[in-house]
């Protein structure tokens, strides 16, 4: 893979306001960035951006070389599927369904296996069968990260991942998306406002 993972040319975009103007970022494999700032600032917004879910005022996003606005809308979908894995403050687990099933779904979506190692470092391999209501809020938070990463997505948007956990909680689901990251040699965009956090990055974005 020798492209790039995002390469972001003279970033401009406001909403009424300006919230960031010519930012260029680059993110190479094995590497992570983290965009901080305060509330309001403009984070999930330049997040979502270099996803691909906002169109900027002005600017280029590429990944992998390809510049997203050159791609249709059966290309977007395939490159979702295939690169992208996004992390939320909230997670979304299929509430009816069990901690299993909710896996399943993304080894169907995804055609690849449960990784049940990352389920054994989460510490929820013993929680497969349970209910998603059954699991207390950081068990959840994990099923979700542990289903994203079954994808084996090429970047990792991570938007707060850590927001609603407590300080242990947390640092053991950075600790994993960062060793995935070095493991499979991908690429991780992660938004905080945690500056110990944002610290383990190898680059940082101040908005
Ligand atoms: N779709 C939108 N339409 C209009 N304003 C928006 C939209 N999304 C975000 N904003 C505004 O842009 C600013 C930055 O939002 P956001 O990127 O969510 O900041 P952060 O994630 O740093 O808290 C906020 O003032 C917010 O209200
Ligand atoms: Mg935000």
């Amino acid at each position: 893979m020798n492209d790039k993972l995002i390469v972001a040319k003279n970033l401009t975009h406001s909403f009424g306001e300006t919230l960031f103007q010519d930012l260029n970022i680059e993110l190479e494999a094995n590497k992570s960035i983290a965009i901080v700032g305060v509330s309001g600032s403009g984070k999930t917004t330049l997040l979502h951006i270099l996803a691909g879910f906002i169109k900027p005022n002005s600017g280029q996003v590429f990944h992998f070389g390809i510049d997203f606005a050159s791609r249709n809308l059966k290309q977007i979908e395939e490159f979702r599927k295939k690169n992208i894995g996004m992390i939320f403050q909230s997670h979304y687990l299929f509430k009816g369904f069990s901690a299993r099933e909710n896996l399943e779904v993304a080894e169907i979506i995804a055609k690849k296996k449960i990784d049940f190692q990352i389920l054994e470092k989460l510490g929820i391999s013993n929680l497969l069968d349970e209910k998603v209501t059954k699991l207390s809020g950081g068990q959840q938070q994990r099923f979700s990260i542990a289903r994203i990463l079954t994808k084996q997505p090429n970047i990792i948007f991570a938007d707060e991942p850590t927001g609603n956990l407590d300080r242990k909680s947390a640092d053991e689901v950075v600790e994993i998306i960062f060793n995935y990251i070095k493991d499979k040699n991908r690429g991780l965009v992660l938004v905080t406002h945690d500056e110990k956090l944002a610290s383990k990055c190898d680059n940082i974005i101040r908005l």
